[in-house]
């Protein structure tokens, strides 16, 4: 097979940039090593920024989105007995967040590609990326059992954290950086009418937890606990009981429950590998970076770096020029480290820490305080959290 870009992994990052790629008339194939059904199913985040948006719905994958996701102007911190909204209308006007699951934008970036007569190849093994370093790289891979052959201009490491693209850059050629928290969340999809309208972030002495949702009808917790938790610890009810304990803190206020239909733990960690291109190898969104969850910015950062690929890859078939492919891993690295940081920076506030002799937690409590009472310091939660214009 032959075509202009070879994407490894059908996640936000491949498809979104296979249906940009489209739009630009560049050709792309991409594989996946799970089924469509697995890929359309698979929970995770459910946080869009504004520029997210704006790319989904201006490049015509956005109608689903506008109809079923749910706008919000703010969110709330939620300490020391209090709520303590970040009004977005009033810090950042104009600009906001869309609650829609991040499986439900695959379904409709998978639907788009094969309406306009995509590939995408699913359930692929045995992805070996090779001549990343020359013009002319190659993707072989086994497909209804036979083993083929990908001849392209480029590859794009779209496989995330533990795929193979990056594990085929030569040793020494990147630089890694990584912090591991020690906590996990314990997230739990439950069919129950959300408790609020926007999202809750609870910083307790127990722990973190957060009340998200994904519609009318379903709501998103999570809960602080060990990194090596064993989710068969945690039955319903204990769950019930100790978000109740974390969340239910201002008077009158109540938690709603209901049936779970999905509990898994996540481990926290953040992580960069630099620089993210190698030769004809591309790598963007969770192949090259992760960020703890607490920020929500996992798949918003992976919309971005596609955006900067596209733009690039454009302009060197439009006219061979090769400046902004030479930039891309730059560009996207300024980005990556400003959510890196308000990532970390938001996982210290709200978690607590084992080891904390008292002193960390008196810091996070005058962080909360100060960010709850500064319009100055909450504006720079709200524009990091909608999303920066520009980095
Ligand atoms: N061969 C083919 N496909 C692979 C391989 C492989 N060897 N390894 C991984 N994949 C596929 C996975 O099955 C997955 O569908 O690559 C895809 C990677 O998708 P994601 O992990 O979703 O990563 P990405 O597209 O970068 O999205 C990043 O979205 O999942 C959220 O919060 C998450 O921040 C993350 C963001
Ligand atoms: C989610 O809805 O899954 C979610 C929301 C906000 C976060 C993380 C996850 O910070």
């Amino acid at each position: 097979m032959r075509t202009q870009v070879g994407i490894v992994g059908a996640g936000p990052a491949g498809l979104l940039l296979s249906h940009l790629l489209h739009l630009h008339g560049i050709g792309s194939v991409v594989l996946e090593a799970h089924s469509r059904d697995y890929v359309e199913k698979r929970v995770r985040a459910g946080v869009l920024e504004q520029g997210t948006v704006n790319t989904l719905v201006g490049t015509g994958v956005g109608d689903r989105l506008l109809r079923e996701g749910l706008v919000h102007h703010g969110i709330e911190l939620r300490f020391g007995g209090r709520p303590h909204r970040i009004a977005f209308e009033r810090l950042v006007p104009g600009r906001a967040i869309t609650i829609y699951g991040q499986q439900e934008v695959v379904k409709d970036l998978i639907a788009a590609r094969l309406a306009a007569g995509g590939q995408i190849l699913f359930e692929v093994s045995d992805v070996v990326p090779d001549d990343i370093a020359t013009a002319c790289p190659v993707i072989s891979f086994t497909h209804d059992g036979h083993r083929r052959r990908l001849d392209c201009d480029v590859i794009a490491g779209c496989d995330g954290s533990h795929g193979v693209c990056r594990a085929a850059i030569p040793d020494g050629a990147l630089t890694v950086f990584a912090r591991e928290y020690p906590f996990a969340w314990l997230g739990v999809l439950a069919e129950v009418p959300p408790s609020a309208d926007e999202l809750i972030y609870a910083h307790s002495d127990r722990g973190f937890a957060l009340h998200s949702m994904r519609s009318p009808s379903l709501s998103r917790f999570y809960l602080q606990v060990d990194r090596d938790e064993d989710v068969a610890k945690w039955p319903d009810e204990r769950f019930w009981a100790e978000l109740r304990v974390r969340i239910e803190t201002v008077p009158g206020w109540r938690l709603r429950d209901g049936p779970v239909l999905e509990k898994i733990v996540t481990p926290m960690r953040s992580f960069v590998a630099e620089p993210m291109r190698y030769g004809s190898l591309y790598l963007a969104g969770d192949a090259a970076h992760i960020v703890p969850p607490t920020g929500a910015k996992g798949l918003n950062l992976a919309a971005f770096d596609v955006g900067v690929l596209t733009e690039a890859l454009a302009a060197w078939y439009a006219d061979g020029s090769t400046g902004l492919l030479d930039e891309y891993s730059a560009t996207c690295l300024r980005r990556v480290w400003r959510v890196q940081h308000f990532s970390w920076w938001m996982t210290t506030l709200l978690h607590t820490f084992g080891d904390d002799d008292g002193y960390g937690r008196r810091l996070q409590r005058s962080q909360l305080e100060y960010v709850a009472s500064s319009d100055a310091a909450a504006a720079s939660l709200a524009e990091n959290y909608v999303g920066l214009a520009r980095v």
